[in-house]
């Protein structure tokens, strides 16, 4: 990256901001149920204490729309770090103001504090600049190391770089280098595999990965647009109407660019997805009317697997059926199995496929999962991050 690194700072006895992503799930006991993110920022904030820094912790937890919520406060993220690097790490109420200034001036070298959610501020989304300035005012120095938000544009990602010298944390440099590698450099043949629930979330990536990419495997509830736009039948499944003809002109110019794109050739269909009951596989690509598809079929996820197995590069971004049901998850599972079968460079976009490949214990055998889910798609996307442009050039 030509982007400054933590490395590049002087750290010992500074006041350090550093930008997290603590964006974790929690169940109704405000438990976390997945902990991946606090641990992927742990490589940066063991450095940052080793080095003899002040370390001041910021994040968002949910979208609290401006407002302080109790069921939203990162007090379960500051508990279960603590238990992680073995130390204590005060929680305080707010990210800014006189008390939190209190508590800062009060930082030894090697303590951490963390700040309560910046979104319970609406400045915070807004990128307002005095309250990007009030953050920037509590330190020397500024680390990102967010990459689940470098997405966003907000004060504590983009607008306190223009009053902090600001540098990158491992976990960005980590992602940014495996991204960069598969989108520039890429082992061939490069299979991209694409899944999820809405065509029109993805069609900007499918656009870019149609210059990158040898294959596009297409699965989830995007593929019935898909082979509705080819003139299939997909019965009450979901279907973007709107986005048929854009979907068409896609697959035109996919086969001008020579892309194989591969849609499901059968499917797990049901006629009431609550009660998940009479679960049936289509006898073909067709899916009768009153049938929703759920899942891609055994054929598929055959003809599906013998291309992500050869494959030298992948990027898997989405779902191919309802896997948080376990009647609905085979082809989800089958996908990640090929992919531990292949030679390949895997890199796996967050949110719901890296809670696939969790929920399936594969996580081991995948060379990257990120800890981005909109980050990375935004990224495979050929966007900017606003929160990594915006760091100091090395
Ligand atoms: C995420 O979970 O993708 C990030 O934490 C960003 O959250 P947001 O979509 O609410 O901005």
């Amino acid at each position: 990256m030509d982007k400054k690194s933590v490395k590049d700072l002087d750290l010992q006895g500074k006041k350090v901001l550093m930008r997290a992503d603590f964006n974790v799930p929690l169940d109704s006991d405000k438990n976390i149920t997945d902990d991946s993110r606090i641990k992927a920022a742990l490589k940066t904030i063991n450095y940052i204490l080793e080095k003899k820094g002040k370390l001041i912790l910021i994040s968002h937890l949910g979208r609290p729309k401006g407002q302080p919520k109790e069921e939203l406060s990162l007090r379960p993220v500051a508990k279960r770090l603590s238990q992680l690097i073995g130390k204590p790490v005060k929680m305080v109420d707010d990210c800014i103001g006189q008390k939190v200034k209190d508590e800062v001036d009060g930082l030894e070298p090697g303590g951490v504090i963390l700040l309560e959610n910046l979104r319970f501020h609406p400045q915070e989304k807004a990128n307002d600049q005095s309250f990007a300035k009030d953050l920037a005012s509590l330190a020397d120095l500024y680390v990102n190391d967010a990459f689940g938000t470098a997405h966003r544009a907000h004060a504590s990602t983009e607008g306190v770089t223009h009053f902090l010298d600001s540098a990158a944390g491992f976990l960005i440099d980590k992602e940014i280098n495996y991204f960069q590698k598969v989108l520039t450099d890429p082992k061939p043949p490069f299979v991209f595999i694409l899944g999820g629930a809405k065509v029109s979330d993805k069609i900007p990536v499918i656009e870019n990965m149609l210059d990158k990419a040898n294959s596009i495997v297409i699965g989830g509830a995007m593929a019935y647009t898909f082979l509705k736009a080819k003139g299939q039948e997909v019965g009450s499944s979901l279907l973007e109407a709107d986005m048929l003809e854009l979907v068409q002109k896609t697959l035109a110019k996919a086969k001008e660019k020579g892309v194989d794109i591969l849609l499901p050739l059968d499917h797990i269909v049901t006629d009431d997805i609550k009660a998940g009951k009479n679960l049936k596989t289509t006898e073909g690509v067709d899916i009768e009317s009153g049938w929703i598809g759920v899942d891609i079929g055994p054929k598929t996820q055959k003809e599906f697997g013998e291309k992500i197995k050869t494959a030298g590069t992948i990027v898997w971004n989405g779902p191919m059926g309802i896997f948080e049901n376990d009647l609905f998850s085979q082809g989800t599972k089958s996908i990640a199995e090929a992919i531990t079968e292949s030679q390949a460079v895997s890199v796996i976009g967050g949110g719901d496929t890296a809670a696939a490949v969790k929920k399936f214990q594969l996580e081991e055998k995948m060379s990257h999962i990120s800890t981005g889910g909109g980050a990375s798609l935004q990224y495979l996307e050929g966007k900017e991050l606003p929160g990594i442009s915006a760091l100091s050039d090395k």
